[in-house]
């Protein structure tokens, strides 16, 4: 079901426009990090008005077990999120009783996980008697190069590649997505993710498997492009991670080879990506490319995806590193925008583990 962004608040339904002057509160916990920000958002601002910014990650908590998992996850979420909203205000200088608004993640995606920032974001602005919303995390990844000096101005084309996503959406306004391509299997972090374990490295695999791949040698592999021999805008990344595991499988499986085959995925990974990029810029007519979500931070995606946009005339925007991962400056922007233009919800805590990007409504 989706949550109707545009019903007024049963609470106070004065307090249809926020005090814009005053920050909001975004709030970051859909899977594994914690993620707290405060913003004033000024369209104009360096930063747009980012205040402060901290967060949690889970990694430890869940290294054990190779993966997250998801009761852990909410109970660590507890633990961590009042900590962190303390630490926010007091870096940038505020209390709560300053706060004009407060935004939080409502999905995709662990329910559990989702649950907990929502029922304390909500709460809190239930108490202070302003509005909240709850954002689409993906909306939030796709807006988080607007935090970067030189933000993208639509339309543009958002390459989103995260754990659980790997999508090429077109973005005529903000909040009037149409989804030009999506995976039909693994998400590209989930086939980092899943190739790494598979050859024996920690979780969170994707980063080790990148930092890994710089002593990879070219040439020593090669494995394909999934699906670019044909026309079409989807990805499909399951195929080639078959492919890693029979070549790890019958190889020596020395230091060296683990990092040639890390590179020869990687780069048959960014190559993918690259190619249907490009399609997807023509197939727009855009000439701006957003990228975005964990991945974003791939060295290799990052240097590649500017060398293509200087040659073909395209211009490639990037949040840092910092904001390609889950954070929580993104969702207090993204939920800064759309209360800014009026929207915001009910009382009721609703949380959705899957949500169509493309079912949100202009901001
Ligand atoms: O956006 P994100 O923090 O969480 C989700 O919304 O899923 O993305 C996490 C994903 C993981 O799959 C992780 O392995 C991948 O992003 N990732 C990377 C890198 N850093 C994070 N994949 C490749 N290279 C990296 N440097
Ligand atoms: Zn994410």
């Amino acid at each position: 079901m989706k949550p109707d962004l545009n019903k007024p608040d049963l609470v106070s339904p004065d307090l249809m426009k926020p005090d814009l002057m005053k920050p909001v509160l975004g709030i970051e916990t859909s899977c594994d990090e914690t993620g707290v920000a405060l913003l004033r958002w000024e369209p104009d601002a360096p930063g747009r008005g980012l205040l402060a910014h901290t967060l949690y990650s889970q990694i430890k908590l869940h290294a054990d077990y190779g993966g997250v998992v998801p009761e852990l996850a909410s109970r660590d979420h507890v633990r961590k999120l009042v900590p962190l909203i303390r630490q926010a205000l007091a870096e940038a200088g505020l209390t709560v009783q300053d706060l004009g608004g407060v935004a939080y993640t409502a999905g995709p995606g662990l329910v559990g996980a989702l649950l907990v920032g929502a029922s304390a974001g909500r709460a809190l602005a239930w108490a202070l008697g302003v509005p909240a919303i709850g954002v689409h995390h993906m909306e939030g990844h796709l807006l988080a190069p607007l935090l970067e000096d030189d933000p993208p101005e639509p339309p543009f084309v958002a390459l989103l590649v995260s754990g659980g996503h790997s999508m090429l959406v077109e973005v005529k306004a903000i909040g009037q997505y149409t989804i030009l391509g999506d995976t039909l299997d693994d998400a590209a972090g989930e086939a980092f993710d899943k190739t790494a374990k598979m050859m024996g490295l920690p979780y969170p695999g994707g980063p080790m498997l990148a930092k890994l791949a710089e002593d990879g040698r070219a040439g020593a592999f090669r494995f394909s492009r999934p699906m670019t021999d044909r026309p079409g805008l989807d990805f499909s990344f399951s195929g080639l991670k078959t492919q890693v595991l029979l070549a790890w499988q019958q190889s020596d499986k020395s230091d060296q080879t683990r990092a040639d085959i890390a590179r020869a995925f990687e780069e048959a990974i960014v190559d993918t990506l690259i190619i249907k990029c490009r399609r997807a810029l023509q197939a727009s007519g855009a000439q701006r490319l957003v990228i975005a979500g964990g991945v974003g931070a791939n060295r290799r995606l990052r240097s590649e995806l500017a060398t293509a946009g200087a040659k073909d005339g395209f211009k490639v925007y990037f949040p840092r590193l910092d904001f390609c991962t889950d954070n929580g400056a993104m969702i207090a922007l993204a939920g800064a925008i759309r209360l800014a233009s009026g929207q915001h919800q009910d009382d009721s805590v609703q949380v959705y583990p899957r949500w169509d990007l493309q079912s949100l409504p202009a901001a």
